[in-house]
Formats: structure tokens, sequence, C-alpha cells
């Protein structure tokens, strides 16, 4: 198969340096989301950020990637990914999606969440928020050795869709190793038995984005932040595991 063959299998050598990069990025977001306060800037958290990460001995790895101008991507309500970090000012009740992404010893760290500044949420944001975490759950817990790639995808898309929300489908998780984007290309929808066969030595970055209206998007004027077109909230969950004999590990335990 053209597309299996793309996929570069990660040796057990492989893994512990990516668990490396995973272990260290899932602490730096959460290190970061307790600095989050009412008050501050996108900005302010970005140049946090890359001083966790340097003082980790990380390399920003979204940072000059295709031109990206920061270290985090900072989605804020109806902002779904890729929100550059800037003057704007984080407020009691935002829904603020972190991504964050790292090179360690020349392997990735990929991880983001999303939460409400100041921790109070709308019973609609915690839904929202539930939904997109058991959603990436759930693909994990499909993520199994001689399942297939569309059986990931319809864990996520399922339960989001249960919950009455929508995935976006123009994004999605990817193959990450020595590079942040690798094969696999793995949406967050999907029909089960479908893709793929999950095959030892694979490291996947699971991520799920799911929009409260519908799962329309459209692209702002800066040519990175992606946006609900029907300006509903949306959430950001990822995670990085691997594909082992001994089973599925969660390389950014957070
Ligand atoms: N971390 C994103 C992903 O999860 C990619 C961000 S690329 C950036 O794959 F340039 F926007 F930072
Ligand atoms: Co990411
Ligand atoms: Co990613």
């Amino acid at each position: 198969m053209a597309q299996t063959s793309r996929i570069e299998l990660k040796s057990p050598r492989e893994i512990d340096l990516l668990r490396k990069a995973g272990q260290i990025s899932a602490e730096i977001l959460l290190a970061l989301k307790e600095k989050v306060v009412s008050g501050m800037t996108t900005k302010d958290l970005d140049i946090i950020a890359e001083k966790m990460m340097r003082g980790r001995g990380a390399v920003p790895s979204f940072l000059n990637y295709r031109g990206y101008p920061a270290s985090v991507c900072t989605s804020i309500n109806d902002e779904v990914v890729h929100a550059i970090p800037g003057k704007r000012r984080l407020k009691e009740g935002d829904l603020l999606s972190l991504d964050i992404g790292m090179f360690v010893d020349d392997y990735c760290g990929d991880t983001a969440t999303s939460f409400i500044v100041g921790g109070k949420a709308t019973p609609e944001q915690e839904r929202l928020m539930q939904a997109g975490r058991e959603s990436l759950q759930a693909s994990i817990d499909a993520a199994l050795l001689g399942n297939r790639l569309g059986d990931v995808s319809h864990a996520m898309q399922s339960v989001v869709e249960k919950a009455g929300f929508h995935v976006v489908r123009e994004y999605g998780g990817h193959g990450i190793g020595r590079a942040m984007h690798e094969e696999p290309h793995v949406a967050c929808y999907g029909a089960p038995q479908t893709g793929i066969r999950l095959v030892e030595g694979m490291v996947l970055a699971l991520e799920v984005m799911a929009n409260a209206g519908t799962a329309a998007i459209v692209h702002n004027s800066d040519g990175w932040t992606v946006l609900t077109a029907d300006g509903s909230l949306s959430v950001h969950y990822e995670k990085m595991v691997a594909i082992t004999s001994h089973g599925t590990e969660i390389l950014t335990p957070h």
C-alpha cells in the first residue's frame, strides 16, 4: 500500500525519545495552564511558554513553521485552532484552546487542551469540553494494534455527534516523529474498519476539534486563524500515542 509505505515506523529507541518529548510537552502545557489569568494577553502566554520550553532544553517547533510567528496557538471561543498570540487580553469565561509543540533532542512533542479562563464554565461550555475530552479518550481507546485508522476517527466523531456537536473536517491529527507533521493524516471523522491498519511503531498525534454549532469553518485575514463559520464555540484536544507490542501508550499524559 502506497500510503502505508510513507509512514515512518519508530524503533523502541525512537519511542523513548518521543516519550521524553511528549512528557516535557505535557508538563509544560499543564504549567502554562496554571499561568493563565484574566487580564493577561495571549502574547504574554506565548513569552512564558517559550521561556518554559527553552528552560527545559526544548526548542519551539511552531515558531517559523511555514512562517508561523509564535511558539503556541491560543484560540479563544469561536476560534478553532492556529490563532496567533497577540495583544488580545484574556477574560473570565473565555474558552481557551492552548496548543504547544517543541523539539526535544530532535524529536517532536505536540499537545493541546481547552479550558475556561478563571475556571467557571457555562453549562454549554462544560458539555462541549466534556464531549471533546471523551472523544479524544475514545479515539485513544480505539487506537489498538490491529484496528484501522477509520476506527480511531469513527470513535472520535461518534462521541462528539452523540453529544449534539460537530467535528471539523478540514483539520485532523497526524503521525509525528522528527517532523511535527508526518503521515498518516488522522481525520476527526470516519467509518469503522476502513483505512490503514495500526501497526507496531506508529506514533500518532490524535486531535479532536469540535464545534458547538455546525462543522463549517472559515479562516481570518491573518492566514492562520481558523474560526467556526457560525461564531459558535469550539474546543481542541490533542495527545500523542504510541502503538507498541505491549499496548497503546499515551506519550503526553495530562
Ligand atoms: N500543533 C498544531 C498541530 O496540532 C500545528 C500548529 S502549526 C502552527 O498539528 F504553525 F500553527 F503552529
Ligand atoms: Co498541536
Ligand atoms: Co498536532
